[in-house]
């Protein structure tokens, strides 16, 4: 096969992009190469943030309900969730500072800015499909994010998609939860 000659001219030659770099240092890792509209971008940001959030507490609080009424293994899935959750929201959060955002984990308006709602569950089987739907929110939500980020900002993206990947095994693991819960009760 014969090479193809490459006619995508180069992106932007040595003397510019050091020159670029030079300019502004202050604001770090942006520089004028930047693609997106930096205040959306850390807008979504901190929706997500919220959403990880409640989400955290959520399962915190099925975790320790789980634990009281001896469905250890169910539980333990629950806490797993709700630490997963927690690795989220502080990637998201160092993306936001990255981006020369601020993170906004104020408590007073954490449920109305989360996508996803923090619902108690009134048992095992309840808490396990009220988990499911919080997940399903947070998988439409990143591919909502993700399509909107597109080329524009490729560290925003690989983030989003990393975690997109793990609210789908966790929306796959709550389903095997409540099929298992289902099949046992009846
Ligand atoms: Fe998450
Ligand atoms: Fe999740």
């Amino acid at each position: 096969m014969k090479a193809k000659p490459n006619d995508k001219p180069f992106l932007t030659d040595i003397q510019t992009l050091r020159e670029r770099a030079r300019k502004h240092i202050e604001q770090g890792a942006v520089t004028s190469g930047y693609k997106g509209d930096r205040n959306t971008v850390v807008k979504l940001l901190n929706e997500a943030l919220a959403t990880e959030i409640v989400c955290v507490l959520r399962y915190k609080r099925h975790y320790y309900m789980a634990d009281g009424i001896h469905a250890k293994s169910v539980a333990d899935e629950f806490l797993q969730h709700a630490n997963e959750e927690q690795a989220h929201a502080d990637r998201i959060a160092q993306r936001i500072v990255q981006l020369g955002g601020e993170p906004d984990l104020a408590p007073d308006s954490l449920t109305a800015r989360s996508h996803a709602e923090y619902k108690e569950g009134k048992d095992l089987v309840d808490m396990i499909r009220e988990n499911l739907v919080a997940e399903r929110i947070a998988i439409d939500s990143y591919a909502d994010m993700i399509r909107y980020v597109g080329e524009d900002d490729p560290t925003t993206r690989r983030l989003l998609e990393d975690v997109l990947g793990q609210e789908e095994e966790h929306a796959d693991e709550m389903k095997t939860l409540l099929e298992v819960m289902v099949k046992s009760s009846g």
